[in-house]
């Protein structure tokens, strides 16, 4: 059979009315854009805001966030056409399924674990460097490194435990149900926000008017040479960078099978957090060049430049330094918890379909998640984090989700074409403009990191194709038509 043969909607359909052996439905339109808002602020934000201005941006900054928030809406769009047509978990692989065939699903799956497995793992990370600095570096160095780590000193790192820590609390949060993750989610969201919308109400007092002067990063500066480092260059270059603070507004179409009316409340959930999000990063990065120095930014602050420019500029305010600091220890686990969520829902479609072992999709007898996926997921994820350096798994993040941004865009194209009658209840205006856009500007941001993370991850896909054409392709359900997709799901709940 050819590997582009496609998964029939109807399989889909069948799918979704087998909800007494699925997932619960669980999740409202609030929910879900807190989901989204949940896994969208954090280590994009608070980390790269100051490098993105730094290095390439200056204060246009806050042109960057645009230009990456319209590439992401683009693709958000899309995203909502297919989410709400085909509620079920999965998110753009199942889309690519249905639209382009089994092969471009399996790539697309195959770079969600760049996104989301990846992305937890460099969020973990940073969680570890925050909590080392809220606690005045009472951890020893080589218990919050990873091996291929030494310090100034010449202390070489074993293990980044703090990381590994992290992310075993969330598995477990995990396990116990979507529900639950959803009520802790929400609380923490609050946090996050309130913290967010404290620095920038109060920040916006000493805002120097003279910091955002020059307002793009002068041609000539030292430093400055490169084409993605100065004047416009340096603003799509800056988009490139704060990209990573946009990930995880997808991730709510992953919780499509757990909403309780995903027709209406999946375009709302992803492009409000969206929306959201981008009002709130645009302000943020206002107020961070103006109350500090974009130039300050390449020496002093690094990681901590929110609680740098607070304690350097914001005389007074040292307190909110620390509940700065606090806000996005808390911040960072809830990125990582719908990280991890998404993972493992887009493994458990994978499972469903026979691409992936079934151990993937079997769910627990009580609390009816997926939990031995997620079990596997954290010892993934918990060898990379623990004994990976963050720098090596960030940019491959991005690569992984903008790739599957521009098939999602495509398939939307492609659906629109192939089969016009399927119910639409959200449609992406102007096909094919809109998912036009989204590929170029996406496939633009791809072509703008650099050439080590495109290596690593095109490696990352060769391992893909050869366990495809080693097993998932002789696993699919679709070698044998007979055989009902939505079977597993009862086999696994026995
Ligand atoms: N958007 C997420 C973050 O900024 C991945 O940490």
């Amino acid at each position: 059979m050819s590997a582009f043969r496609t998964k029939p909607v109807s399989k889909l359909f069948e799918q979704m009315a087998d909800q007494e052996h699925g997932l619960k439905r669980t999740l409202t339109a609030k929910g879900l854009v807190a989901l989204g808002i949940g896994a969208i602020i954090g280590a994009g934000l608070f980390v790269r805001t100051a490098a993105a201005s730094a290095e390439a941006a200056g204060p246009a900054v806050i042109v960057s966030f645009l230009v990456a928030a319209i590439g992401c809406a683009f693709a958000g769009i899309c995203y909502a056409e297919f989410a709400s047509m085909i509620p079920i978990a999965g998110s753009a692989y199942t889309y690519s399924y249905v639209t382009m065939g089994e092969f471009v699903a399996w790539v697309i799956g195959w770079s969600l674990v760049l996104e989301y497995a990846l992305g937890a793992t460099t969020v973990a990370i940073a969680w570890s460097e925050y909590l080392n600095n809220l606690m005045g570096g009472a951890i020893p160095y080589q218990w919050c490194h990873s091996v291929l780590q030494t310090s100034p000193n010449g202390v070489h790192g074993i293990v980044n435990a703090p990381a590994l820590l992290i992310l075993l609390v969330i598995t477990l949060v995990l396990i116990k149900g979507i529900q639950e993750s959803a009520f802790i989610n929400g609380i923490i969201v609050l946090v996050k926000v309130v913290i967010v919308i404290a620095f920038i109400a109060i920040g916006w007092q000493f805002i120097n008017p003279a910091n955002h002067v020059p307002f793009m990063i002068p041609a000539g500066t030292p430093g400055h040479e490169g084409t993605f480092q100065h004047g416009w260059g340096g603003v799509l270059g800056g988009a490139s960078i704060v990209f990573f603070a946009f990930i995880g507004f997808d991730a709510v179409s992953t919780a499509a099978q757990e909403t309780k009316n995903p027709a209406r409340d999946m375009p709302i959930g992803i492009l409000g957090s969206l929306a959201v999000c981008t009002v709130l990063y645009v302000l943020f990065g206002y107020v961070i060049t103006g109350v500090g120095r974009w130039q300050e930014f390449l020496a002093a602050g690094k990681e901590a430049s929110v609680a740098y420019t607070i304690e350097h500029h914001m005389p007074g305010y040292g307190w909110l330094a620390v509940f700065v600091t606090i806000a996005i220890l808390f911040g960072f686990s809830s990125v990582i918890l719908v990280m991890l969520l998404g993972q493992s829902r887009v493994f458990f479609s994978m499972s469903n379909d026979g691409l992936i072992p079934k151990v993937f999709s079997e769910l627990h007898p009580k609390f009816r998640t997926p939990y031995k996926s997620n079990i596997l997921l954290f010892l993934f994820v918990g060898a990379l984090a623990g004994f990976l350096p963050g720098d090596i798994t960030g940019d491959l993040t991005s690569i992984g989700t903008l790739f599957a941004f521009v098939l999602v865009s495509l398939g939307v194209w492609i659906m629109r074409r192939k089969q016009p009658d399927i119910p639409r209840p959200f449609r992406t205006p102007l096909v094919p403009l809109v998912p036009l856009l989204g590929m170029l500007i996406c496939g633009g941001m791809i072509i703008s990191l650099n050439h080590r993370s495109q290596t690593v991850a095109f490696l990352w896909m060769l391992i893909g194709l050869a366990a495809y054409f080693s097993y998932g392709r002789r696993h699919s359900k679709l070698n044998d038509p007979e055989l009902d997709q939505s079977a597993n799901l009862a086999t696994a709940r026995r």
